[in-house]
């Protein structure tokens, strides 16, 4: 039985503004620039990393304990952003997709590195489209491992052949097929080169070319 499994900042939903206001406030209390073309390195990392990508751009050390305190500063904002998101944020399509899944019975999980994954979905009302979330808190290791996609199989009970994975990050492509899964990248075919399939949206997207 087919079950799609989508990543959802960058897929679903456009949070990376968010991220790049939140990281970018950081930066600004630091003293260095931070660009939104330096905020592309981030996406689909995980929180301490993406910190630590921002230090190296801003050549800046911390010891450990600072790192905890800024990403903490950092999600404090970033949740301030996130918790005024609506239906309306929604990316382009998304929604005439999921429908469409849900009115053919077919099986959906998020698969996300983030720990601000049920703030969102409760936002924007995409919750109603899953049947199960895989995401941050309930994992160890982060994109490129396969562990949050084999997560969101194992709670639909699906075979991971059977799953196709929604990604815009090249980690996550790269995480979905060494979970076995075929991967769909949403974005740049130049970028999310490994992809079995790449499309810019979901505006138009349906089933039928899935199969
Ligand atoms: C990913 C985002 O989905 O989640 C990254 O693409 C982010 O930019 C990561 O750093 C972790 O998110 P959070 O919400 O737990 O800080
Ligand atoms: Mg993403």
């Amino acid at each position: 039985m087919m079950t799609c499994i989508f990543d959802l900042d960058g897929v679903l939903v456009d949070s990376a503004k968010y991220h790049y206001l939140a990281w970018k406030a950081l930066a600004d209390k630091l003293g260095f620039v931070f660009t939104e073309q330096d905020n592309e390195r981030l996406k689909g990392v995980s929180r301490m990393k993406s910190l630590e990508i921002l230090l190296e751009i801003g050549k800046i050390n911390m010891t450990d304990a600072e790192k905890e305190e800024a990403a903490d500063e950092k999600n404090k904002l970033y949740r301030s952003y996130i918790s005024k998101m609506t239906p309306e944020e929604i990316l382009p399509g998304v929604e005439d997709f999921l429908k469409e899944l849900k009115s053919l019975n077919i099986k959906t999980a998020i698969g996300s590195a983030s720990k601000n994954t049920s703030l969102i979905m409760e936002r924007t009302g995409l919750d109603k489209y899953f049947d199960a979330i895989a995401d941050g808190t309930m994992v160890s290791k982060a994109k490129p491992d396969p562990e949050v996609f084999l997560k969101g199989a194992e709670l639909l009970g699906s075979d991971p052949k059977d799953c196709i994975v929604f990604e815009d990050s090249e980690a996550g492509i790269e995480a979905a097929h060494r979970a076995g899964m075929k991967a769909i990248g949403i974005g740049d075919e130049n970028v999310l080169k490994e992809a079995d399939l790449v499309i810019k949206n979901f505006v138009g997207f349906n089933v039928k070319m899935l199969r």
